[in-house]
């Protein structure tokens, strides 16, 4: 059974190990336990105590709210884990007028289902930043 909890209060970095599947250079667990901690909203799924998902959004509480991060272990998804998430952290920004989220083409059709609109959007990518380790 998947059970969710909001915040990160018991978990571990080791909890968190194998998350950012696919990145070529990603934070570390330890890293990731720090930025879910600093979130304005995370929320956590679990299969018994391993963590097999996670989604968070920064906020300013009033007007604009952007989630940065949604995983779903390989080996949980299709089960609706990632809509769970994402519903739940959509509760806790209700109110805020923007909910921003920037992802690939190819999952644009999961945030539709959930009620998001596509908008074109610009980023910036700091290759070098100090939190990325590069992938062994
Ligand atoms: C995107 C992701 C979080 C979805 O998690 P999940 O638990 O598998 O999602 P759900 O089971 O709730 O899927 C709900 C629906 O969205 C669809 N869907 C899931 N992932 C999708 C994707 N990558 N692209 C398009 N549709 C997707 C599913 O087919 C499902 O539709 P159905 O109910 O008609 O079968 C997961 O695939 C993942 O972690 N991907 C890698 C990281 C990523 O891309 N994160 C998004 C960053 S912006």
């Amino acid at each position: 059974m998947t059970t969710y909890a909001t915040g990160v209060q018991g978990v571990t970095a080791e909890q968190l190990e194998g998350f950012f599947d696919g990145w070529a250079s990603y934070p570390s667990p330890s890293a990731l336990l720090r930025i879910l901690a600093n979130s304005t909203v995370a929320v956590l799924a679990f299969d018994g105590d391993d963590v097999v998902g996670f989604v968070n959004a920064l906020s300013d509480g009033e007007l604009t709210a952007y989630i940065p991060l949604l995983e779903v272990r390989a080996t949980h998804r299709g089960r609706g884990i990632g809509t769970e998430l994402v519903r739940r952290v959509l509760d806790r920004l209700d109110g805020c007028y923007m909910i921003d989220v920037v992802c690939d083409a190819d999952v644009a059709p999961f945030y539709e289902r959930l009620g998001m609109q596509r908008l074109t959007g610009m980023v910036q990518r700091n290759r070098h930043a100090a939190v990325l380790t590069q992938r062994s």
